[in-house]
């Protein structure tokens, strides 16, 4: 072998004790070393190691590490950082071997601990839990979930008692059929209020906070359509809460503006694409205006109205994704301070990514595929190295999926994690303060709540 070179793949899988795991991919050269004459070329580290295995696992282990060469004889293992010079000049030499990190093949430090393994399930006393908030309700500083049970056409609240229990749901009536739940408050009292879109009786409701847990009962916004998911912020710049609604059955965004004290008296609406479904109201075009983003379920796009910043947006462009769009999630996911649009696509089962260019216009999307009948998305960093993840509900699948960044963008395959019945929608919290974040998934097709804890 000596002086060949041998170019080989090789993946290097730990499996931890979750389901994911971690590798990457080394490009290997055997019998051979970096010739290196100065400081620019050295490694940045020398450790004794069992074996190239071991080596190689250190490697893996520091985020700065892109080559190591194992020394059989002494059994040294040096990694290097920097090795754009070294590689058109390597050194034959039988006690040695090679490695370097392939770029864009790496799992970063950290995603070994992942761990949602250890998934708990809360039973609910409505049916058909079809979405979720989770924010403090009662002041106690754990967050609490609400849920929205749609063919009991109530909201539920499940206080957190802090142990990895909750109290039983408590269901308020709302009107029929809802379909989504936003919180924030409405009438500037700290206390969270809720914001409920109801599809069967085409009203928005709200649900002003009592304190201690409770909801005052509901009183409505009468729209008239099949209202989607809502978003509450402030649009007019008046520093009152706006209800930002997707008016499913209209092709617009409509915003009921908050006079100050959770009454509307006026609304505005802006035109979109046929059947949006999925909201995110966010600065896509770096000019400290919000602009707004829509999923378009019958006309299988993505519309993005950039905003003036008075209450006043430019006419939309749109983006082709797959088929029968979702949900859809807002954030920057390859670091370049733009953030990017990821929509599930419940027909085509998969997922779409589109890059934001740095001026809200948008690359062609890269589609990724997940599991059957993706109904909910979520962004966040779930490894924390540095990078987003995408999480999925796959409906179909009974499962949920993470991507995980590689770091520029782009997503390895998804991971699967089983939680129940046809999981409709997700939510990323810290829900035990452990300070790990966990995911929380309603199962609307067997009536309870999954939490993957992370430990
Ligand atoms: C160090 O050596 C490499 C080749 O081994 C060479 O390409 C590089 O320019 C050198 N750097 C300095 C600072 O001399
Ligand atoms: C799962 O969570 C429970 C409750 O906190 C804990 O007692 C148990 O040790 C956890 N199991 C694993 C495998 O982490
Ligand atoms: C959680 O706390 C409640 C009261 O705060 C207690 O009744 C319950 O037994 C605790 N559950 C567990 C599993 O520790
Ligand atoms: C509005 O709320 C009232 C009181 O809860 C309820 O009786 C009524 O049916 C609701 N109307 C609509 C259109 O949702
Ligand atoms: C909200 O309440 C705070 C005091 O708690 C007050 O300073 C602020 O002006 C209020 N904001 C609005 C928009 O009324
Ligand atoms: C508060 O709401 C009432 C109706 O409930 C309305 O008459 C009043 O003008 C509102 N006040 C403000 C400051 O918006
Ligand atoms: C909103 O801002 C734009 C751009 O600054 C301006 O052209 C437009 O007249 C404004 N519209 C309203 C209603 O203030
Ligand atoms: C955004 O940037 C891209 C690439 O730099 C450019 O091709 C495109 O015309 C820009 N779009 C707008 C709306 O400025
Ligand atoms: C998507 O999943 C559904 C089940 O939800 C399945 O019937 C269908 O064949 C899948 N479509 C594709 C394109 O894989």
């Amino acid at each position: 072998m000596l002086g060949t070179q041998l170019l080989l793949l090789l993946i290097l899988v730990i499996q931890s004790t979750g389901q994911l795991i971690r590798s990457f991919e080394m490009l290997i050269k055997t019998d051979q070393q970096f010739e290196c004459s100065n400081t620019t070329c050295l490694p940045y580290s020398l450790t004794k190691a069992v074996n190239i295995g071991d080596c190689q696992v250190i490697c893996l282990s520091q985020t700065q590490c892109q080559a190591a060469t194992f020394h059989y004889s002494n059994s040294n293992c040096e990694l290097f950082d920097n090795i754009v010079y070294q590689f058109g000049i390597m050194l034959n030499n039988i006690d040695t071997i090679t490695m370097s990190v392939i770029s864009g093949t790496r799992f970063s430090v950290g995603y070994n601990s992942i761990n949602v393994q250890n998934r708990t399930i809360y039973p609910l006393t409505g049916f058909q839990p079809l979405n979720l908030a989770v924010k403090d309700i009662n002041g106690d500083n754990k967050p609490d979930i609400l849920t929205i049970d749609r063919s009991s056409s109530g909201m539920g609240v499940l206080l957190n008692r802090g142990n990895r229990t909750f109290f039983p749901e408590v269901l308020h009536t709302t009107g029929s059929a809802p379909f989504v739940v936003a919180v924030g408050d409405l009438n500037n009292d700290s206390k969270p209020d809720a914001v409920v879109s109801n599809t069967g009786s085409l009203a928005i409701g709200i649900l002003i906070n009592a304190g201690s847990g409770t909801f005052y009962p509901e009183y409505n916004l009468t729209i008239g359509g099949n209202v989607n998911p809502i978003t509450i912020a402030d649009v007019n710049n008046d520093n009152k809460l706006d209800i930002l609604y997707s008016f499913w059955s209209s092709h617009s965004v409509g915003v009921f503006f908050n006079d100050g004290n959770a009454t509307f008296s006026s609304r505005t609406s802006y035109a979109t694409d046929a059947s949006p479904i999925g909201i995110e109201y966010i600065d896509v075009n770096n000019d400290n205006q919000r602009d707004i983003i829509t999923s378009n379920s019958d006309s299988n796009t993505v519309s993005i109205l950039l905003g003036k910043g008075n209450a006043t947006f430019f006419p939309q462009s749109t983006y082709p994704v797959g088929i029968s769009p979702s949900s859809l999630a807002v954030a920057d996911l390859n670091g370049d301070d733009s953030p990017d649009i990821v929509v599930t696509n419940s027909v085509s089962n998969t997922t779409s990514v589109l890059i934001n260019r740095g001026n809200g216009s948008f690359l062609t999307q890269v589609l990724y595929n997940v599991g059957n009948g993706p109904s909910s998305v979520k962004i966040y960093d779930m490894n924390n190295d540095g990078y987003p993840d995408i999480i999925v509900a796959n409906s179909n699948s009974n499962n949920i999926g993470i991507l995980i960044n590689k770091g520029d963008g782009s997503f390895f395959n998804q991971a699967t994690f089983s939680v129940g019945a046809n999981p409709s929608a997700i939510v990323v919290d810290d829900i035990d303060s452990d300070g790990k974040s966990d995911i929380i998934v309603t199962n609307s097709g067997s009536n309870n709540i999954a939490i993957l804890y992370q430990n």
